[in-house]
């Protein structure tokens, strides 16, 4: 059995330790917000806060997040949290997704992101562009995600 703490509720899980927290969002605790991209962290729409740290939810094992805290897109779409809050609203506001597969993970990064700047300060383009180079959008947004984390670190 292995205890996970997920947007701030405890979850029981009778899984292998090894097993992805990916899957075992998706798979077992039926939280389909966190996607599968490449399964071998090179494209970031796996992206999820570990310690609020942006991490590849697809190569990170259970065990690695036995005692820490685990953050998903679904709580930060729920207003709860301010930054995320943010983000999604400019999200929103910019029309940034396409398909919108990669959306969460990018959201995710660029919570991460605002989050570990500190208070007050403006990131350039340069700045959000490498902060996001982990994230892999397939239709090209790349221009209104950098207006959007712009704009959600206002
Ligand atoms: Fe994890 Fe691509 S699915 S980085």
């Amino acid at each position: 059995m292995n205890t996970l703490n997920v947007n701030g509720r405890e979850h029981t899980v009778d899984i292998d330790p090894s097993t992805p927290i990916l899957w075992t969002l998706r798979d077992t605790l039926g939280m389909t917000g966190t996607k599968f991209g490449c399964g071998a962290a090179l494209c970031g729409a796996c992206t999820v806060h570990l310690d609020g740290n942006a991490i590849r939810s697809c190569i990170t094992p259970i065990s690695a997040a036995a005692s820490g805290k685990i953050t998903t897109i679904e709580a930060i779409t729920d207003g709860s949290d301010k930054v995320g809050a943010a983000v999604h609203a400019a999200w929103v506001k910019h029309d940034v997704a396409q398909c919108g597969y990669c959306q969460s993970g990018q959201i995710m990064s660029a919570t991460a992101f605002l989050k570990s700047l500190p208070k007050g300060k403006q990131p350039t383009a340069a700045e959000i562009d490498a902060a996001m180079a982990g994230n892999i959008c397939r239709c090209g947004t790349y221009a209104r995600i950098r207006s959007a984390v712009a704009d959600a670190a206002k």
